[in-house]
């Protein structure tokens, strides 16, 4: 039983890599992908669900939780791991990026992030230093830095000056993240990652991601991506930032993203993921499935009484009828969402253990080509 957090590389296959990170609650293995448990919960999951799929940790969210239940009240009930009954490792975003999607009144100063609540209207300033605290207060086991993340396209200098706010917010987190570490608020256990931004542009990203190496940190998040720019944008971006992070920390690719999207990642050197796609997707309707993407919607399967996914482990892939989902789905049954959240959970899931095998048995690229063909099909 390891105390401190650490990673160890297993295996490489070109850029990609195979890893573990230790944490006192338990181990990750890379690539890793990580299901939005945002408000203490992957919606229309129970906890044992999304553990049986595979899931080695969750993400959830400073944003949402300091305004309901409150950071203070979950610290009082015993943490978020206990709240929301989930053992295994919990990454907590920051905030950043969810008072600019979210939140209605907002002003970005030195100082932080001033924002009116989406829920009651009510203000609040998120610094970095309280980001830390709020985080501490869930109980998380990896922090993230407060950064600003802005749409893009944007112009180089907003792009810029951003990037270099987000690094004095970096230099801020931390010194407050080894003040709740020396306090005993935060364990030697516990992580704090920083962000990488500077939107599209390679300079801006080498220096960000350079700055962020100088502080020593126990991993580096890409973020400021899948805001507009694109597919091949976000890979040409992680190609220019990759090669400036060092090999010995993980890597996190935030907010991402098709299951596409992620071999391409991983083939680039890229260990965790997290993305709402599976979850909001299945609560529409539409599921992935290893012969690709099917609308259960569609009337085309009202009568189908094939299942949806026979080489899935899921249950609700295998034991139930594309009729009965279609039925469900267009009535608006909370069965529907809850049985195609499953599948396509359990589906992110299985992709992620299938890249790591195929990088331990160094055939990533054979295993990519194969793989994108076969759920590309319709
Ligand atoms: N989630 C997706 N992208 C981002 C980002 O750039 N910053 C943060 N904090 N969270 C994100």
């Amino acid at each position: 039983m390891t105390e401190r957090f650490s990673f160890q590389l297993l295996a490489r296959d070109g850029l990609a890599r195979r890893g573990e990170i230790f944490t006192p609650r338990g181990t990750i293995r890379t690539p890793a992908f990580m299901p939005v448990g945002t408000v203490a919960t992957v919606k229309a999951l129970y906890p044992e669900q999304v553990r049986d799929a595979g899931a080695d940790i969750l993400l959830g969210n400073t944003y949402h939780l300091m305004l309901r239940p409150g950071a203070e009240r979950m610290a009082r009930l015993g943490g978020l791991h206990k709240f929301m009954r989930w053992e295994k490792p919990i990454l907590t975003d920051s905030g950043g990026f969810q008072v600019m999607s979210l939140s209605k009144i907002r002003k970005i100063n030195e100082e932080g992030a001033l924002f009116q609540s989406h829920l009651d209207g009510s203000r609040h300033m998120l610094t970095p230093e309280r980001a830390i605290e709020i985080q501490c207060l869930l109980g998380s086991d990896i922090q993230m830095q407060l950064d600003e993340c802005i749409e893009l396209p944007s112009e180089r200098r907003e792009v810029e000056r951003a990037m270099e706010l987000s690094l004095r917010w970096a230099e801020r987190s931390r010194r407050a993240f080894e003040a709740q570490q020396a306090s005993g608020a935060a364990g030697q256990g516990q992580a704090m990652f920083g962000i990488v931004q500077g939107g599209t542009d390679a300079e801006l990203r080498r220096r960000s991601a350079e700055a962020l190496v100088a502080m020593d940190l126990e991993g580096y998040a890409v973020g400021g991506l899948a805001v507009g720019e694109g597919h091949d944008l976000m890979l040409a971006t992680l190609d220019a930032t990759l090669p400036s992070l060092p090999e010995t920390k993980p890597r996190y690719l935030m907010g991402v993203g098709t299951p596409l999207d992620l071999i391409e990642a991983v083939r680039r050197g890229i260990d965790m993921f997290d993305c709402v796609l599976p979850t909001r997707n299945g609560r529409h309707g539409l599921a992935f499935t290893w012969n690709g993407p099917v609308n259960l919607r569609n009337a085309v399967h009202a009568e189908d009484t094939s299942p949806l996914d026979e080489a899935s482990t899921c249950p609700a892939a295998r034991d139930y009828s594309r009729a009965y989902l279609h039925h469900l789905i267009r009535s608006g049954e909370y069965l529907g969402a809850m049985l195609l959240s499953w599948v396509n959970t359990a589906f992110y899931q299985e992709l992620m253990a299938s890249m790591r095998a195929a990088i331990e048995e160094g055939r990533f690229d054979a295993w990519a080509e194969e793989t994108k063909a076969r759920i590309a099909r319709k």
